[in-house]
């Protein structure tokens, strides 16, 4: 599969961008919430801009065995979500939406919190067959680069990062 490198400070870029399109759609979010670990690094930078507390998830679709399962795994949630997120607005950060999969199902798993309204803020979105869904009820959906189906090489992914910057 055709391979795309990203720095750091392109990622960066995308981040700040994401920031002001947010601010500009009038949403202001009480928490971030990062979709872990991609999410963690781009949900950072948004801070800087739009800056609230992030809570972080973490899903799994493999067991330890590194086989997909077909039902997704929370391995991480946000304690005492209910009192937390009832009537509270969500930005939801992840690195790719690549199946939709995870984001589609945290979505769904968040909403059973009764936010008063969630947005989500993905880096890349790829153009593709999607596995999930997002729910009618997110209306809010930022995609820093789309793009069609190919590999994104994360800057955080790198051995050698020096070596990584030079095929960006
Ligand atoms: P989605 O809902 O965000 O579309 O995620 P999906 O379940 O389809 O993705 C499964 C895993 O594959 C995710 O990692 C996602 O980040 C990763 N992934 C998908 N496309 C790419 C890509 O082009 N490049 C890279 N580097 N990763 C990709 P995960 O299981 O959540 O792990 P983590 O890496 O976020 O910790
Ligand atoms: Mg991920």
């Amino acid at each position: 599969m055709e391979k795309y490198y990203v720095s750091y400070n392109h990622i960066h870029r995308i981040m700040k961008e994401l920031a002001d399109q947010v601010k500009e759609s009038g949403f202001e979010p009480d928490y971030i919430v990062a979709i872990g670990t991609g999410g963690f690094i781009p949900a950072r930078m948004l801070k800087t801009n739009i800056n609230r507390p992030i809570l972080t998830v973490g899903i799994a679709y493999y067991d330890l065995n590194d086989n997909l399962m077909d039902r997704p795994n929370i391995i991480q949630w946000i304690d005492n979500a209910d009192a937390k997120l009832k009537g509270k607005k969500i930005l939801l950060v992840d690195e790719v939406d690549d199946s939709r999969a995870t984001i589609g199902y945290c979505l769904e798993t968040l909403l059973t919190h009764d936010p008063e309204e969630i947005a989500v803020v993905v880096v890349h979105n790829k153009e593709k067959e999607k596995r999930g869904a997002i729910p009618p009820e997110v209306k809010k959906y930022f995609a820093g680069e789309t793009m069609n189906d190919k590999w994104i090489c994360y800057p955080w992914d790198a051995d050698d990062i020096e070596d990584h910057d030079r095929y960006c």
